[in-house]
């Protein structure tokens, strides 16, 4: 959930050296900056330092980070002929560099501290795909699910091939556990995401190596437990606007939970947030499976000693 990231000055540092998209390409920097991190704030996993968006680019869309903008996809998919253009991908080798960031970070780090993969959901990156970066009510992409069906459907279908891939990639470079990260699944209803997001999870999760767990996080999802928990995934991810204790209840046992600190909280004095951190400690009350987390990414800004009074807390009620 964003452990590096702009709120922390060494990571700045190195950003004014290298790009973001450079550093994600170079790995000894990129593998230095996730092993740093972790070092820095003792957290018990370290997630490597990448982005959701790197496969657009063997995808052959384009992509930019332009300051202050967000993420541009620099040709989007908007016709069936897109989608039928899109290459054969050799994902191991054309992103080999982040395998290679997991493999370096794992010599680093040691068996201690597990090293966490990840990739976008495919419903997030087929959204990225073809809204062409940051959208507010997705209608771009929606309108390919309600007008263009079948080629939706051929959408998903390359891009969930193409994430087992990817994830299986980095488990065999090293990492533990994988994230699957559905930013943007918030935006469907349930029926819609039963017809046209779950069954793309169900194919991704199915397909990564027996035995490795996948968290499956999405915002906004209050609406959809029932299904995502249809995923297979081994935990749920949740933001901070359901109650942990209700969603586990829902989700059920045999499901582990992740969550849920609202990441604005780190903005608050301590006292609250240590408040906030023994609150969701009590929703979870001590059963086996909850991975302590915020529920959303640390954002840009945000005090570094607040991160660092959450952690102490989590270590001192957990
Ligand atoms: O160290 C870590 O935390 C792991 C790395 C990580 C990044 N992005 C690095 C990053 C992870 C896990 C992500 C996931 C990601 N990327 C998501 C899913 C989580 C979420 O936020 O919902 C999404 C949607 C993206 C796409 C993306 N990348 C966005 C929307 C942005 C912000 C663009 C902006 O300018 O505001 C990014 C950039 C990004 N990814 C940064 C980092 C550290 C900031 C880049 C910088 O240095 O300027």
């Amino acid at each position: 959930m964003r452990q590096a990231g702009r709120y922390l000055p060494a990571y700045r540092r190195v950003r004014e050296r290298l790009s973001f998209l450079d550093l994600c390409r170079n790995s000894e920097a990129a593998a230095e900056v996730t092993v740093g991190t972790v070092r820095q704030l003792e957290v018990d996993a370290a997630i490597v330092f990448a982005d959701i968006l790197l496969p657009l680019i063997p995808m052959g869309l384009g992509l930019r980070f332009e300051k202050g903008d967000g993420p541009l996809i620099e040709r989007p998919i908007r016709s069936v002929g897109d989608v039928d253009c899109l290459p054969a991908v050799d994902v191991g080798e054309s992103l080999s560099f982040v395998a290679k960031t997991i493999a370096l970070a794992r010599t680093d780090l040691g068996e201690a501290c597990p090293i966490v993969g990840f990739a976008g959901a495919p419903f997030t990156i087929a959204a990225y795909a073809i809204e062409g970066g940051t959208s507010r009510n997705f209608v771009l992409a929606k309108c390919m699910m309600y007008r263009e069906p079948a080629a939706w459907h051929r959408l998903m279908t390359y891009v969930a091939k193409f994430t087992a891939e990817y994830l299986n990639m980095q488990i065999d470079a090293g990492a533990a556990a994988v994230q699957l990260f559905d930013s943007w699944v918030g935006c469907l209803s349930e029926s819609d995401y039963r017809r046209f997001a779950l069954p793309y999870v169900r194919q991704v999760v199915s397909a990564v190596r027996s035995g490795v767990p996948v968290i499956y996080f999405g915002t906004m999802t209050g609406g959809l437990l029932d299904a995502m928990r249809e995923t297979g995934a081994s935990v749920i991810g949740l933001d901070w606007r359901v109650d942990l204790g209700e969603a586990w209840e829902r989700l059920g046992s045999g499901v582990a939970v992740q969550g849920n600190l609202d990441p604005v909280k780190l903005f608050a004095d301590a006292a609250d947030i240590r408040t906030a951190a023994r609150e969701i400690l009590d929703r979870a009350a001590a059963r086996p499976g909850h991975i302590f987390n915020l529920g959303h990414g640390v954002l840009p800004g945000t005090p570094v000693d607040g991160v660092r009074t959450l952690i102490e807390a989590v270590r001192e009620f957990g």
